[in-house]
């Protein structure tokens, strides 16, 4: 926990990275869209209505929350920007052992904001880099469980097509300390 919480921190001051999602089209003009992630552990937390303002006033139609918080979702409600929620590594035991948790985790965290004016939920990241090896294999044995009992869940709400898992891949996949060096490691 201490050490999720110790890397969130680092991950975290408010709008650290950026990620440009850049698309084409056929016409010569590049379609593009700027997502960031959106920590919130942090020495000087931004009320959640600020963080959404600033989202909106820099054009930013993405954002990656690093689990569910209901404060930060709130702010989102009606805002019109998609959003990856995340299960912290933390949860994953506890999804993968039955589909009633997931189920719930659903209800709670997904399906009662996907409404009008509500919160436009695209993702959910299934851990935060359980796969690092720094964490010896901890959490391995129940990312797949876990997002088997998730997809089964989406289904039951009818939202399987529509909210995409994913398993954030673990840093350490680079063989650089800095992504933008982008040499990965072939081990
Ligand atoms: C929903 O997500 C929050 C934040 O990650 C978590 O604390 C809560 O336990 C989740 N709800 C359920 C029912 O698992």
């Amino acid at each position: 926990m201490l050490q999720g919480r110790f890397r969130l921190r680092i991950l975290s001051a408010v709008l650290l990275s950026l990620i440009v999602i850049v698309g084409w089209s056929s016409v010569p003009v590049a379609e593009s869209a700027l997502g960031v992630n959106w920590g919130t552990v942090s020495f000087h937390k931004l009320k959640p209505s600020t963080v959404v303002d600033l989202l909106q006033d820099n054009k930013i139609s993405k954002v990656k929350l690093f689990d569910a918080d209901p404060d930060s979702l709130q702010a989102l409600m009606g805002s019109g920007i998609q959003v990856m929620i995340g299960v912290p590594n933390e949860m994953l035991a506890a999804l993968s052992s039955s589909t009633a948790a997931s189920d719930s985790w659903v209800r709670q965290n997904v399906s009662r904001y996907m409404r009008k004016n509500g919160v436009d939920i695209r993702y959910i990241a299934v851990g935060n880099e359980p796969f690092l090896s720094s964490y010896s294999g901890q959490f391995q044995s129940y990312v797949m469980p876990a997002l088997l009992n998730l997809q089964q869940s989406l289904a039951k709400v009818n939202l399987a097509s529509y909210v995409k898992l994913v398993v954030p891949c673990n840093a350490d996949a680079y063989e650089s300390s800095l992504p933008s060096q982008g040499h990965f490691d072939l081990n």
